[in-house]
C-alpha cells in the first residue's frame, strides 16, 4: 500500500501546535461556549442556575466538571428546537436521528457551524490520506443522518470530486466505482462488507479496484475488521468518529500513517472521560464514557454531552491533539451474561480469527427460564460450507468466545448470504428476551 504520510505544509497549524497552545485556545473558546449557551438558550440557563453555576465560574479547563451534563433525554424533552441558542431563522441546516429507538432528536447548524464542520471533515479526509483532486465515493446515507452530507461537504472543502451515492443499490455502487475509479470511499464498515461481496459476485477482484483509502465510521468496528478490509481491497482503512448531537462525522479521526486511534479535533470539541456510574471525571488513559463539550458551535451548543460511547483518552502521536482508542461499544449495546459484560466488537474479533467464517454476524439474546442466552448467527465462507467444515468453525468460535470473552454461546452457522446485509449501520444485536 502507498505511503500516504502528510507532506510538510499540508496540515493546519493547530494540528502540530504545542499542548499549551491547544489548552489556551480551548479555555478561551470554552468560556465563549458556556456564556453563549447561558445567554441564548433558556434550557442551559435553567440548568446552570439549578446547579448553582455560572459561566464566570470557569477559570480553568478542569472547572468544566462543575457544570451539569447534557443527555439524549434532554434533546428529546426539548424536541424539536428547545435547546437551540439561535432563533430558528438563523439555522442553515437541520439534521436528526431516525427515532427508531424513541422520539427523534433534532440538531441544527448555523452557516458558521456548517463551515466548521466542512473544515473538520476535510481535515479528517486529509488525515486518512486524501488530497485535493481525489475522487471520493460517499456511500453513507444522505438525509437527516449526518453521514452523507457531512462527508460530502468535507470532501468538497478539501477540493475533491464527490460522488454522492448514498447507501443502497449495491450493484450500482460497484458499477460506478468501476467506471469512475474513485480513490477514496466513505461508508460504514458493515456496508463496505456488502460492497465487497458484490465485487466478488460480479467476478471483479476487489484488490484491482481503484480504491486506495476507506474512511469508515458511524458504528463500532475492530482492528481485526480493519485487517480483513485492507487485505480484501489492498487499501488503507481508517476510522472516523462523530455523532449528530456534537456535529456529525469528523469529531475525531484516525491518521493513515499511524492508525493508532482517532485524534479528536480538540480545537472544536473538548473531550472528557467519566465514570459511567458516578459521572466523576477520570484521568487520561482510563476507560470510561466519552463526554463532549462543543467549543465553537452556535446553533446548538452542547455542554458535557454524555455520548454513552466507551473508550480511553490517549496522548497525541501523529498530531498534537489527543486520541480516543477505537470505541469498544456503547453502554446501551453492552450485554450482561451471567455477570460478564460482552460487547459485539468482542464477538467480531473472535469471528475474524476463525478460518471458514465470513465477517457477517448477528447476535441474538433470548431467555429460557431465568437464564439469558446468547446465540451468534454467523455465515460460513463458500469454501467451508460442508457439514464437517461448519462443525469445526462453530467449535472454534465457541471456544474463542469462551476462552477470550468468558461466556458460553450457541453458534448458528448460516449459509453464505444468510445473515441480513447492512446498507448503513449494522444491527448487531437482536433482543428476543421477554419485555419485563
Ligand atoms: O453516526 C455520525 C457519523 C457518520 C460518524 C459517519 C462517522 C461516520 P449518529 O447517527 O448520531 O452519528 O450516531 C452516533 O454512532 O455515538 C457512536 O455510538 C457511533 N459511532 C460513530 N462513529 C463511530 C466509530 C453518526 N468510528 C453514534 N466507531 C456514536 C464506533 C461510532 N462507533
Amino acid at each position: 500500500m502507498e505511503d500516504l504520510s502528510p507532506r510538510p505544509g499540508d496540515l493546519d497549524a493547530i494540528e502540530t501546535a504545542s499542548r499549551d497552545e491547544i489548552a489556551a485556545l480551548q479555555l478561551d473558546r470554552m468560556k465563549w461556549s458556556l456564556s453563549h449557551a447561558y445567554e441564548n438558550s433558556p434550557f442551559y440557563r435553567a440548568r446552570f442556575d439549578e446547579a448553582g453555576v455560572h459561566p464566570s465560574d470557569l477559570k480553568s479547563l478542569a472547572d468544566l466538571a462543575k457544570f451539569p451534563f447534557t443527555t439524549k433525554k434532554d434533546l428529546r424533552d426539548t424536541y424539536p428546537f428547545g435547546m437551540f441558542a439561535v432563533p430558528r431563522e438563523k439555522l442553515t441546516r437541520i439534521h436528526g436521528s431516525s427515532g427508531t429507538t424513541g422520539k427523534p432528536t433534532v440538531v441544527g447548524y448555523t452557516q458558521k457551524d456548517i463551515d466548521i464542520w466542512a473544515d473538520v471533515v476535510a481535515r479528517s479526509i486529509r488525515a486518512a490520506g486524501g488530497r485535493r483532486g481525489d475522487m471520493v465515493h460517499v456511500a453513507y446515507g444522505y438525509g437527516l443522518f449526518t453521514g452523507g452530507l457531512g462527508a460530502h461537504y468535507g470532501a468538497e472543502r478539501l477540493g475533491c470530486t464527490v460522488v454522492p451515492m448514498s447507501g443502497g443499490m449495491t450493484e450500482r455502487q460497484v458499477t460506478l466505482m468501476q467506471d469512475f475509479k474513485p480513490r477514496i470511499i466513505m461508508v460504514t464498515p458493515s456496508y463496505m462488507l456488502s460492497i465487497l461481496d458484490e465485487f466478488r459476485r460480479q467476478g471483479i477482484d476487489p484488490r484491482e479496484s481503484s480504491l486506495a483509502v476507506g474512511i469508515f465510521g458511524a458504528e463500532p468496528w475492530t482492528n481485526a475488521m480493519r485487517q480483513e478490509i485492507e487485505q480484501s481491497f489492498d487499501m488503507h482503512a481508517v476510522d472516523i468518529y462523530g455523532l449528530s448531537e456534537v456535529m456529525g462525522p469528523g469529531v475525531a479521526s484516525e491518521c493513515v500513517e499511524t492508525k493508532d486511534g482517532l485524534h479528536i479535533w480538540e480545537d472544536h470539541f473538548y473531550p472528557e472521560i467519566v465514570d459511567p456510574a458516578t459521572g466523576n471525571v477520570l484521568p487520561d488513559g482510563e476507560m470510561g464514557e466519552l463526554v463532549f463539550t462543543t467549543l465553537t458551535k452556535e446553533g446548538l451548543p452542547i455542554i458535557r454531552y454524555r455520548t454513552r460511547d466507551l473508550t480511553r483518552l490517549l496522548p497525541g502521536t501523529a498530531r498534537s491533539m489527543r486520541r480516543i482508542e477505537k470505541i469498544t461499544g456503547r453502554s446501551d449495546d453492552m450485554m450482561i451474561l451471567r455477570g460478564v459484560n460482552v460487547f459485539p466488537t468482542q464477538i467480531e474479533e473472535q469471528i475474524l480469527k476463525c478460518q471458514g467464517l465470513a465477517p457477517h454476524f448477528q447476535i441474538e439474546l433470548s431467555r429460557t427460564g431465568r437464564m439469558d442466552e446468547m446465540t451468534v448467527h454467523v455465515e460460513c465462507t463458500p469454501e467451508a460450507a460442508d457439514e464437517i467444515a461448519r462443525a469445526s468453525s462453530a467449535k472454534s468460535l465457541a471456544h474463542y468466545i469462551k476462552s477470550v470473552v468468558g461466556v458460553t454461546t450457541k453458534i448458528e452457522i448460516r449459509d453464505p448470504g444468510g445473515v441480513a446485509r447492512s446498507e448503513g449501520k449494522a444491527k448487531r444485536v437482536v433482543d428476543n428476551r421477554p419485555k419485563e
